[in-house]
């Protein structure tokens, strides 16, 4: 990530004049020395949104929301704080500053910077392609799925008419080889389209750069059905969501209250054919964390649509648990029929549709319902094991939403209330242990990413440079980072910053004494200092810890775990289920 100097910032500032910003999002009226207008952010009759062009700054005495001019395109465009001053810098063409990084990292940023652009290349390559005399299967075959030429335009379809065009194309446009490999365009050896012979739909993130792209076979006979890029470092699959792009567009226009999750690319593309706009989709597998978080920055509602045939398997149900855990209020649409939501709207339209999201359940009457309809109660064993089934559901719900759903399995079983609350205090102890085991067995095949040594780094920094309230409660520790190097540094700032309440650098590493591996990784959390200083603030600090905690406190959990099965020793194992009950307590009380 970018990293700019406060002084930039401030030479920013002033040279853009914030009115000029603002006035290009709405017109804006003189009054003395202010400007005033009816404010972007709220509905209003009379205006009271100002600008202050003489301290460069915007408030609105009706919603409260106020700042300079980063924090207007911030909200405006929906972006970043540093995406939004890189938009400010792009839109005045104001010189970026030569960033203070390290060399691996600006080699990197050239080359993604090069992979979108040969994206970019590729992608009207093959919309080009789209409207010539010899692509008219994939033309009609589009046209005959009921799309017209509007939407196959705003998702950029296109098609690749043989292996060799593409590469040529490109090498034409002066992309060199090497970029075209890294962007996976082309395959190794023989510089073939990777896409060829299919319809062609562009990924695009929600930046608008094309990060990759999926073809679409056209005839029966050509497998896969459905052939995603591989991945690059540009196109990472479990960050990624379809169609992101429009939904940030939406939201400048709009108040976005909630998305429609549907499971294929066709299904987005034929719901926005009949103005259903608020649409994503996975990339074909089932969610990740990631792309949880993702989507719960930009909604608190999702609708989850999947296909009949997927609804009910694991994976399904443990990606609307991912989902909720994220503090996304989660539904699920049953479309009949073993329809998807393409094959749906065509035949019953968009209000049919806008009809089902009014009869989506709640996940756990979703789940209880399909784990009914998966069990025959005409046989004298289908009800108990129903009631059985559902007692890991309801264990996990809080007491309110609880009583509601022992009322309800007790209604589609006929078994009695109170032997199903019997049920679910026994199964408790038994049910912590059991779950928690089954996540340690996931966990411990995991290795570690770039993606955590960069987070802990990152962590590290805030505590020595950042200027917020760090919060640093006693479950952190210096265990939750990924490598030695920084469980060291980090386990010598804890030890101080609990001991004296603060934590001078250099006092700590008095750097001739240092391990070269230490010193390495101090200076690249060093490297850190700027983004700290300037541009990040305390929700990237949150956003980082968090998942650093995430895995921490479910290996931790683990353990314990491990030590209530393994020990003999009743007065230890209390011990153990006191203190994972803490743990648990307290991941529940992060939202963790
Ligand atoms: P259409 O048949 O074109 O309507 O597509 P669909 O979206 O209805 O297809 P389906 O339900 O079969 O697949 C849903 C999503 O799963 C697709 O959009 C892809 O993301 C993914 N998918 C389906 N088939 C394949 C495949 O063969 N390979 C890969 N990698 N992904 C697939
Ligand atoms: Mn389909």
């Amino acid at each position: 990530m970018a990293t700019y100097s406060s002084n930039w910032i401030d030479e920013l500032k002033n040279s853009v004049n914030i009115v000029q910003v603002i006035e290009q999002y709405l017109p804006l009226t003189k009054k003395g020395n202010r400007y005033s207008a009816l404010c972007p952010f709220h509905t209003e009759k009379t205006p009271s949104f100002t600008v202050d062009e003489e301290h460069q700054y915007y408030k609105c005495f009706g919603c409260g929301k106020a700042g300079d001019v980063i924090e207007f395109v911030k909200e405006k465009e929906k972006l970043e704080f540093l995406d939004a001053v890189e938009f400010i810098a792009n839109k005045f063409k104001i010189k970026m500053p030569e960033k203070q990084e390290s060399a691996e990292i600006t080699a990197r940023k050239r080359d993604l910077e090069n992979i979108y652009d040969a994206n970019l290349i590729a992608a009207r390559f093959y919309r080009d392609n789209l409207q010539k005399p010899a692509a008219k299967t994939a033309l009609e075959y589009m046209y005959n799925r009921g799309f017209s030429d509007e939407v196959i335009a705003a998702f950029g379809v296109g098609c690749s008419l043989d292996y060799e065009s593409l590469y040529n194309h490109l090498i034409s446009k002066g992309i060199k080889e090497e970029v075209i490999l890294k962007a996976a365009l082309v395959n190794e050896n023989k510089k073939g389209d990777f896409q060829a012979k299919r319809l062609v739909i562009p990924i695009i993130d929600a930046k608008d750069k094309v990060i990759g792209f999926s073809g679409r076979s056209l005839t029966s006979d050509m497998k896969p059905k459905y052939k995603n890029s591989r991945e690059t470092l540009a196109f990472i699959k479990n960050q990624t969501l379809y169609n992101m792009n429009t939904i940030r567009h939406l939201r400048k226009e709009e108040d976005v209250k909630y998305l429609i999750l549907v499971e294929g690319y066709m299904d987005v593309m034929a719901l926005y054919e009949v103005g259903i706009k608020n649409v994503i989709a996975s990339m074909g597998t089932s969610l990740t964390q990631n792309q949880c978080v993702a989507i719960s920055k930009v909604v608190k509602q999702v609708y989850v649509c999947f296909d009949g045939d997927v609804a009910g398997q694991d994976a399904t149900l443990r990606s609307l648990d991912l989902l909720s855990s994220e503090d996304v209020d989660v539904r699920v649409i049953s479309i009949p029929d073993d329809m998807d939501p393409d094959d749906y709207v065509k035949n019953y339209g968009a209000s049919s549709f806008e009809q089902l999201l009014i009869k989506a359940e709640p996940v756990t009457q979703f789940k209880i319902r399909k784990l009914k309809d998966s069990l025959d109660f005409s046989t004298i064993e289908g009800k108990p094991k129903f009631v059985k089934e559902t007692i890991p559901i309801l264990v996990k719900l809080d007491s309110i939403t609880q009583s509601t759903y022992i009322d309800y399995v007790s209604q589609l079983s006929g078994v009695s209330k109170d032997i199903i609350i019997n049920a679910i205090s026994e199964s408790k102890d038994n049910n912590l242990v059991k779950i928690n085991k089954d996540i340690f067995i996931a966990n411990r095949k995991k290795s570690v990413s770039d993606f955590d040594v960069d987070r802990g780094r990152l962590v590290i920094a805030a505590w020595l440079f950042a200027q917020f309230d760090l919060s640093i409660d006693e479950f952190i520790s210096a265990d939750m980072f990924k490598i030695e190097e920084q469980k060291i540094i980090a386990g010598r700032f804890l030890e101080e910053y609990r001991n004296n309440n603060r934590v001078i650098f250099k006092e700590i590493w008095p750097n001739e004494i240092e391990a070269d591996e230490i010193r390495n990784e101090l200076n690249k959390i060093y490297d850190k200092k700027d983004d700290w200083q300037n541009a990040y603030g305390i929700d990237t600090y949150k956003d980082a810890i968090r998942s650093l905690m995430l895995d921490y406190l479910q290996n931790l959990s683990d353990l314990l775990v491990r030590k209530i099965i393994e020990t003999d020793n009743d007065e230890e194992r209390n011990l153990y289920k006191e203190k994972l009950t803490k743990v648990l307590e307290y991941k529940t009380s992060r939202g963790l």
